[in-house]
């Protein structure tokens, strides 16, 4: 029988991660929504707390948690701010080609400094023309004596202005497509990184997204990530752990979509009683229960799968997709519910849709991930 219970370690990082949320994240969300500002003194305290890097292991100093913890903490945050969880759960993406692929020298050298101090990394692998087409990499890695030299631009950079290090995908030949891919880690002090400025973004703006460029940037060959064809496989297996905490993470907006509808139903009052006791809006509430619970089983059940060495590349995609599809509908009812009031930023909820469309389109858009769902159904019937 599959066993829904969390356990008490799991119960208390819930709470852990559900109090810093509505203690530091909530109260400064609406402000750093407003002014697009990177709070990174919350971020600094995220990692103080042990809610960053999650998925490094304790040996290395991380906090070495289950894939479903993750989840759980990320929903959480979430519910608090959704741009402010982007950035902190930012280096998990980025440290995880790191953890997939590198060697223990590498894991030794890269990691450990990552959770001795507070530090932000990035993950390298979109690029302006190439877009949801990662086989298609303009990004050079130009091999040269003892190592590489890095030509190209990477753009939907999360944390890129702030971060120390990057990892990087780029390609040795492009004509070669996905088996030319190899990665990289590159540190920012390397000459020739240049992080763009911030873009205007429509949500998730207490978080931060630039370009960078690497302009001639000399990459030993110690700083590549498995073999040099291995690049692209690690980037997939990199998204196949990384999704389903944005399907949490979709969870968590949702939820607060919820609770804010919810709240304000029992509250506001029409035709002389509370909205509430329109059979209107109990449809609208019971729909949207519906759907952020479905949201989070299928989040638990791609982190559990993948916890049982399942490769999740199925799992992932699916939780990812229907979470974030279930958050923008979800936010959409909540302004609904809200009426006038909800199209006002002087509510929470508009924010709301607007941070739960980029769980549409990150770390592979929702096309994509049917793209992917179909094809991995397709091979079972082949
Ligand atoms: N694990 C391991 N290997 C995999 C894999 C996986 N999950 N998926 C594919 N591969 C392998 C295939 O087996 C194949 O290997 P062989 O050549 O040995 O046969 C190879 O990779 C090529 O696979 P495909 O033929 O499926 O490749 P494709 O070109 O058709 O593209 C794709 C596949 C799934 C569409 C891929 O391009 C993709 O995932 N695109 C979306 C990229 C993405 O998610 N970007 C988001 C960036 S991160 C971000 O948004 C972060 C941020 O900062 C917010």
């Amino acid at each position: 029988m599959p066993d829904f219970s969390l356990s008490p370690e799991q119960e208390s990082l819930r709470d852990l991660a559900r109090k810093f949320a509505r203690t530091e994240m909530t109260p400064h969300a609406a402000e750093c929504d407003r002014a697009a500002r990177f709070p990174e003194e919350i971020y600094r305290k995220a990692y103080d707390l042990g809610l960053m890097n999650l998925n490094v292991p304790t040996e290395f100093g991380g906090s070495g948690l289950s894939l479903l913890d993750q989840c759980l903490i990320v929903e959480e945050l979430a519910h608090g701010c959704a741009g402010m969880t982007t950035s902190i759960i930012a280096n998990c993406l980025a440290l995880e080609p790191i953890l997939l692929g590198g060697t223990s020298e590498q894991k030794e050298r890269f990691l450990a400094p990552f959770c001795r101090e507070y530090h932000l990394a990035s993950f390298c692998l979109t690029e302006p023309s190439g877009g949801s087409d990662a086989g298609a990499l303009r990004t050079r890695a130009r091999k040269d004596g003892d190592g590489y030299v890095l030509d190209g631009e990477k753009c939907f950079i999360t944390n890129a202005p702030h971060a120390s290090l990057y990892t990087v995908f780029a390609t040795v030949d492009p004509a070669l497509r996905h088996k030319g891919v190899a990665a990289f880690v590159v540190p920012r002090s390397a000459p020739g990184v240049l992080p763009g400025k911030d873009e205007e973004k429509m949500g998730h703006r207490a978080s931060s997204t630039s370009t960078v460029r690497f302009e001639e940037v000399r990459v030993p060959e110690s700083d590549r990530l498995g073999p040099e064809v291995d690049g692209f496989s690690l980037a997939m297996r990199t998204l196949d752990q990384t999704r389903t905490p944005i399907g949490a993470l979709a969870t968590g907006i949702a939820q607060a979509a919820l609770d804010h509808a919810a709240a304000y139903s029992l509250k506001r009052q029409t035709f002389g009683k509370a909205i509430a006791e329109h059979q209107a809006i109990q449809i609208k509430l019971a729909n949207m229960a519906q759907a952020v619970h479905a949201a989070r089983l299928l989040t638990w059940h791609a982190a559990w799968a993948i916890d049982h060495g399942a490769r999740g590349t199925l799992e992932s995609s699916i939780a990812k997709c229907f979470a974030s599809d279930a958050a923008l509908h979800v936010a959409d009812e909540a302004i609904q519910t809200f009426g006038g009031y909800g199209y006002m930023k002087e509510y929470p909820v508009e924010k709301l849709l607007r941070d739960a469309k980029l769980t549409q389109i990150y770390e592979g858009a929702n096309e994509i991930q049917r793209t992917v769902i179909a094809r991995e159904l397709l091979r079972a019937y082949a």
